[in-house]
């Protein structure tokens, strides 16, 4: 007996059905992350699903995560996390733990993604270790506020950043329209690229990331040769990392170091974004980790030598007092010409972790309208209501100029528009009322509440997991301490947010407390047709589990 409604124990049963697949069953279901649409017989295409082609490589993964986690944090939040702890030495002690606790996050995730290679990330894991509850209420704080509001905060600081490297010094005075105009365009551009073609949104990508690591890489050089000669545009050398000791003035205040840790956080985060892509992956279970592994500690480490070179250039005062670190640092070197550069540098790459961030996003909105938490339309592959495969027959019918651009960008197998280009403008729609009416700090404070929550419950279920399925098969499998040194400090994190913040923790509830009705009216709704479509003896494809 199968139940309609869905406790915890009949998603458990669905899950555990589900997830030991590993060879094609006898129904045509396809290996397990293909499980998501089930196979025609008449074609042996199977329902049009981004699974079905997996194109990403290690490569993509890398970029993808580097052209997220480097975003604007590492040129704007250093001077918080110097005046938080209280000397330059502490601020890199805060930047390495910050760093660890994302890359022991990532760790987690990349065990849970090998184990479970679906796209739509925690949303997938908690279902299946907490009750599909718990998946749809992350979809529903994800999919309304995490996702878009991230994407939102970068493109503001993009904007930002843009019309700064125009205007220069007077950039303060500008219209804040201004910025949220060309936060808008940068937004809507990206979101374009992205439903043209998956290849193009990951080659953009590719190449944002060499950018990073050239422009974090010439920050640290370039404060190497200003340490060792002395110079500076004003002709006036920055003594203070000579005469000030790296740790005079380290703050005592444990509650301070957490406020520190919290700026640190956010140019850390995003190491998640992989996850939410695993289906597409052509070896999950391999590349993920490497991704994990080879992008985590490479973020580390620029992150600490961009941090020493701000030292070497600026007085401490200086980095203390500016939220554009990275555009002072300019200025003191070349002057007016290295604001400039350093602003476009920065505003860059807030336009790769905008790319990066449309692209998962995207993937996140369409697995939730796959499962049936959203409008199915969400779930669906190409423009509109697509039901037919875009690729082979249509591509024939296609404009000369769009299949030259299809084999251009290496779609020419699916053609262009083979992207869940609904999903991807839904979260852009989100993301523009929130440029639109967003006040930043507010939404910062719940993102990081919600967030962590999140981080925190998936974490601990890949605890869970282990010990209620040892045998689970995971490719990747990380020390036991990893996912228990992220929850305890993410747990530490989220009793100071509860005392520092009480009304925002309190937001945050509501609102995830808002969910709770919403996953019953959605799943409701799933579970009536899916009987309605049961009395046509058609099965839908989320019943796949059910022989
Ligand atoms: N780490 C990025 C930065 O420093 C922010 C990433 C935002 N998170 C996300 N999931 N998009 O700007």
């Amino acid at each position: 007996g199968h139940n309609r409604t869905f406790s915890v124990s009949s998603a458990f049963e669905f899950t555990s059905n589900l997830f030991p697949l590993s060879s094609t069953t006898a129904s045509g279901y396809a290996r397990i992350g293909e499980a998501i649409a089930p196979s025609d017989p008449a074609t042996g295409l199977g329902g049009v699903s981004l699974e079905k082609h997996k194109t990403l490589t290690y490569l993509n993964g890398l970029s993808l995560i580097v052209g997220l986690v480097i975003g604007s944090g590492i040129f704007s939040s250093p001077g918080q996390v110097i005046t938080r702890a209280g000397s330059p030495g502490a601020s890199l002690i805060i930047w390495v733990i910050a760093g660890v606790l994302a890359w022991t996050g990532a760790a987690s995730y990349a065990e849970l993604g090998g184990a479970i290679p679906l796209n739509g990330g925690p949303q997938v894991y908690l279902s299946k270790i907490f009750g599909e509850l718990f998946g749809f209420l992350f979809t529903w704080c994800a999919v309304v506020v995490l996702k878009p509001g991230s994407t939102a905060i970068i493109a503001i600081i993009f904007g930002e950043y843009l019309v700064r490297a125009i205007v220069g010094a007077e950039a303060e005075s500008v219209n804040p329209w201004i910025n949220k105009g060309v936060a808008l365009f940068g937004l809507l551009s990206v979101t374009f690229m992205n439903c043209l073609s998956t290849k193009l949104g990951t080659r953009i990508g590719d190449m944002f990331m060499f950018l990073k690591f050239i422009a974090l890489l010439g920050v640290t050089i370039i404060g190497i040769v200003v340490a060792i000669t002395g110079y500076s545009a004003s002709g006036e050398a920055n003594r203070d990392w000579k005469t000030h000791g790296w740790f005079e003035g380290t703050s005592t205040d444990i509650s301070s170091w957490a406020v520190a840790l919290y700026s640190g956080l956010w140019a850390f985060d995003g190491w998640d974004n992989t996850n939410y892509v695993v289906g597409e992956f052509r070896n999950p279970g391999r590349d993920l980790p490497r991704v994990i592994h080879t992008a985590m500690p490479m973020v580390i480490v620029s992150y600490l030598l961009a941090n020493v070179a701000y030292f070497f250039v600026l007085p401490l005062d200086a980095i203390k007092s500016t939220n554009t670190v990275a555009v002072l640092f300019g200025a003191k070197v070349f002057g007016t010409a290295g604001s400039l550069i350093l602003s476009l540098i920065v505003s860059a790459s807030c336009l790769g972790a905008l790319n990066a961030t449309a692209f998962t996003s995207g993937r996140l909105v369409y697995a939730a309208g796959k499962e049936g938490y959203l409008p199915s339309i969400l779930g669906k592959v190409g423009v509109g209501n697509q039901v037919e495969h875009p690729s082979l027959s249509t591509l024939r019918t296609r404009s000369w100029l769009s299949k030259k651009l299809a084999v251009l960008f290496g779609d020419s197998e699916t053609g262009l528009f083979f992207t869940p280009v609904n999903a991807l403008v839904f979260n852009a729609l989100i993301a523009v009322v929130y440029i639109i009416i967003g006040d930043f700090s507010t939404l910062l404070t719940f993102y990081g509440v919600a967030g962590y929550t999140f981080y925190f419950l998936t974490v601990l279920g890949l605890i869970v997991l282990r010990v209620r399925e040892p045998h689970l098969e995971r490719p990747y499998k990380t020390w036991i301490s990893t996912p228990i040194i992220f929850c305890c400090v993410s747990l530490f994190l989220l009793s100071r947010a509860v005392f520092a913040e009480p009304l925002q923790t309190l937001i945050v509830a509501a609102f995830v407390v808002v969910g709770i009705p919403i996953y019953y009216w959605r799943v409701r709704g799933r579970d009536q047709m899916s009987r309605r479509q049961g009395e046509n003896g058609e099965r839908p494809w989320w019943k796949f589990w059910k022989r």
